[in-house]
Order: C-alpha cells, then structure tokens, then sequence
C-alpha cells in the first residue's frame, strides 16, 4: 500500500494502476461502517483508493472539529489489510489555498433537515467530496446510506457537474444491538448508548406499521417520536421522498425516513430506506 500526503506523490501513485478505480471517501477513525464500502469497493473495481481527510470546511464554529477523533496508525492498519493501493491522507495546506471559489449546496435540498440544523455543512462537504473525487480519477465512489442527504446531494453534484463517476450507496452498518456505527458513539457512555438505541428502535417501530398498512406520515413519526423520549432532544423526525421533498403519505420504493437526535453531547442521525 503507498500512503500520499501530497497531490503529486497520489498523482505518481495513480500511475502504475491499470484498471477501473474504485474510491471510497472517509474523516477516518474508520470502523466497521467504513470497512464495508472499503470491502464492496475492494470487490468491485481492480484498484481501490481510501482518503482519511479531516475536512475543516464542513464543520461548523463551535462544532467538534478539533477534537473530532483520530487514529491515523490503526486507520493506516486497517486499510493495509482490507487492501487497500492507496491511502491518501492529505494536509490541509494540500488540500486548500487561501481564496477559493466555493461550491453552494443546492438552496432547498442543502438546507432542510441535517442543512437547517448545520447550515454551511453541505457547502464544505461537497467542495472537498469534487476535489476528492477529481483527485482519485475513480470509476466509482462509494458513500453510505447512513449520511442519506449527503448522499443525495453527491449524487446531484455528480450530475449537474458532468462528473464521470459512478456513485455507489452502500448499505447502514450497525453494531449487534442495532445501533448505527458512527465515528462519534465513541463520545457516548454506556448509559447513553442504551439510550441511543431508541434511534434504530423508531425505526423498527415505523417499518411494523409500514407492514401492517399505516402510510399515514403524521401517524408514523408520533409514534416514532414516543420511542425517542427516551433522548435528550430530538432535532427531527422526517419522512421524505428521495428527493427529499417531504411526504403526507409514504411511497414504497421512494421514501426515505430520517431521524436526529442528541444523547449526551453527540448528536446521532440515523434513517431507514423504504
Ligand atoms: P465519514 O463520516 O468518515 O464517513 C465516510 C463514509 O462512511 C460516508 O460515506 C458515510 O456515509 C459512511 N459511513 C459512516 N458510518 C457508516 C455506517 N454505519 N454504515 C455505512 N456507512 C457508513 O461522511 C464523511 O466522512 C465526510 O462527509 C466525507 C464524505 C468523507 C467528506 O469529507
């Protein structure tokens, strides 16, 4: 595996593979989540490519970027042995200069949701989602659904700027209880994480109605909102379609349901496609 830290040892890097490239984003402290786009795209494509970037212009004042966790010796492990060809784990300076051209999420869709709570989030996380994707020449970039809007909105940029990438969603990773695994449960103490367990609850609780019939939106999230007194603060209980334009009715086969809520300090989201 060749770890780059600079545009050009990547660029020299890129050179020996013959083949597609399969691309797989990440913020590190990888785990079990990251571990399995790293594995679908390791099976997909001759050639994988990892980026571990701490991306500062997605954070918001006052948000966790600083202690936002790092582990780059296990995360350069862990990448070693899925397979990865290269690492590439850039400094900021590499990444960005001072007066750049900016990229604006979309006005409606990059700012309901996770873009009112976080405004400006989106923003960043597409700037440095192109410049990573232009970076890895990749085939096809994998991200997962547990960041559904993100997703949906790389999916837009892919589009409305010609990019020649093939965006791939991948399936939620949740531990054996059913939490969502996220880089930030390690904030979580044992008391919250049981708490935290309401999130995927909610969620059960809304796909049993689905089953038994109920499409009622305004009946579904009451009852998910029940399962989630149990949180410190539930910021949103949303069903939308893929578009995310918000539903009266769910739709199979288009409907997307999302939840945040805070535990402690962090801040969970988790969502169910259906
Ligand atoms: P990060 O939070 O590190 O996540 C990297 C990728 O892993 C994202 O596509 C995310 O959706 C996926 N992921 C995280 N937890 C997952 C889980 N439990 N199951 C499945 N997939 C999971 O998302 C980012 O970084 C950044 O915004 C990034 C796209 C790298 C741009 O900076």
């Amino acid at each position: 595996m060749i770890i780059a830290t600079t545009i050009e040892a990547l660029q020299e890097a890129k050179e020996s593979l013959k083949g597609s490239i399969g691309f797989v984003p990440t913020m590190g402290a990888l785990h079990q989540g990251h571990l399995s786009l790293i594995q679908q795209a390791r099976a997909e494509n001759e050639h994988l490519i990892v980026s571990v970037f701490v991306n500062p212009t997605q954070f918001l004042e006052g948000e966790d970027l600083d202690a936002y966790p790092r582990r780059e010796q296990a995360d350069i492990k862990i990448c070693e042995l899925a397979g990865v060809d290269i690492l590439f784990m850039p400094g900021i300076d590499v990444m960005y200069e001072k007066d750049e051209l900016s990229i604006a999420a979309p006005a409606i869709r990059g700012y309901v949701l996770e873009g009112e709570r976080r405004p400006g989030h989106f923003d960043g996380m597409l700037q440095v989602v192109m410049k990573l994707l232009n970076l890895s020449s990749a085939d096809r970039a994998y991200f997962g659904k547990k960041d559904a809007q993100q997703l949906s909105l790389i999916d837009q940029m892919v589009k409305h700027y010609f990019m020649d990438v093939q965006i791939v969603p991948c399936e939620i990773v949740r531990d054996e209880k059913g939490l969502a695994l996220s880089s930030r449960n390690v904030y979580l103490s044992e008391e919250e994480k049981e708490r935290a367990l309401s999130l995927s609850r909610a969620l059960k609780t809304a796909t049993r109605m689905v089953m038994a019939g109920e499409l009622n939106c305004e009946r579904l999230k009451t009852e998910m909102r029940e399962v989630l007194a149990v949180t410190d603060e539930v910021e949103y209980v949303a069903i939308v379609d893929r578009s995310f334009g918000l539903l009266e009715e769910v739709e199979i086969g288009n409907t997307i349901i999302l939840i945040a809520a805070r535990v402690g300090k962090p801040r969970l989201i988790d969502n169910l496609w259906i």
